[in-house]
């Protein structure tokens, strides 16, 4: 009989989390939650964002913590041609491949938002809409390949779900309607993971996304206190609220799961 603990083990397997250290500082990232989860149940973990620095330096800082099975390349999820080549590179140090976690985000800083040049729109739309299909593409096809099985995690949002909430910036200096991109990439993701579900469902190859709520990172008080009210559990995610979701869904523990979209956001989207 299968110890069910055991289930959620991972020794042996390797992961890649896209994105790497993260804008918003290490332990405030949902990629950094997904990489110590999965280095946690015993992955290798692979990290590959477009600067190799800070995230040689992140990796460093992991190691220093014991986790020695951090592993780090460089890629542009917008150049198919560097998708390849980290493939490559992950496959002549490590030799397998079992969980994509599809965690990298391009945020477009658009200085004039809504009325924008649709350049900013269209280069979004290049990274985090064909870029993900050409990653999933290319790390599937390894899983694919290796006839094991596998594991595809989408990094999704409550905004792939909902509308824009004025209120929540109202007297704030932020525009909720800048950013329409995020919300058309996120919504797309979200659907794409039942598609991935079914292309990739016939080699035990599974799919899902977690679909997160806002992270706590020191926002302005008057916005905490909204968002806040806005979830049945009256806070922002933490710093560990991803990690145990993640591990689920990458393990065995999860093996009939495929093609679910998972709200992770302290019941933001049932309220
Ligand atoms: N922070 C939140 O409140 C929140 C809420 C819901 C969902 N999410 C999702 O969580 C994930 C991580 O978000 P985060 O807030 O930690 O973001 P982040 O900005 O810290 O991380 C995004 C990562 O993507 C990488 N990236 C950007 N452009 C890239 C490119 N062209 N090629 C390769 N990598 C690239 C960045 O280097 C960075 O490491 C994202 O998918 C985001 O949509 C975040």
């Amino acid at each position: 009989m299968e110890n069910v603990l055991d289930m959620f083990r991972l020794d042996g397997k390797v992961a890649l989390v896209t994105g790497g250290a993260g804008s918003y500082g290490r332990t405030y990232s949902y990629g950094h939650q997904a990489v110590i989860g999965l280095l946690g149940a015993g992955a290798d973990v692979w990290i590959a964002s477009r600067t190799l620095k800070k995230n040689e330096e992140y990796a460093a800082m992991l190691r220093e913590q014991g986790f020695d099975k951090i592993h780090v390349a460089t890629f542009d999820q917008g150049d198919e041609a560097s998708i390849l080549a980290l493939r490559d590179k992950i496959m002549e140090e490590s030799g397998r491949f079992d969980i994509l976690v599809n965690n990298s985000v391009y945020r477009c800083k658009e200085p004039e938002g809504w009325y924008d040049d649709p350049a900013f729109f269209r280069k979004s739309l290049d990274i985090n809409g064909t870029g993900l299909f050409l990653v999933t593409r290319t790390f599937g096809k390894i899983m694919i390949d290796q006839g094991e099985g596998g594991s595809i995690i989408n990094i999704g949002s409550y905004m792939g779900e909902l509308s824009a909430d004025e209120y929540l910036y109202k007297d704030l200096d932020i525009d909720c309607w800048s950013g329409a991109d995020y919300f058309y990439n996120k919504g797309g993701m979200h659907n794409m993971t039942r598609l991935f579900a079914g292309f990739f469902g016939p080699h035990n190859i599974r799919c899902n996304c977690v679909s997160l709520g806002g992270l706590f990172n020191y926002q302005d008080p008057l916005f905490l206190d909204r968002y806040c009210k806005k979830t049945f559990l009256g806070r922002m995610a933490n710093e560990t609220d991803l990690m145990g979701l993640i591990v689920y869904l990458a393990s065995d523990a999860s093996r009939y799961m495929t093609g679910a979209v998972i709200p992770l956001d302290g019941g933001y989207s049932a309220k």
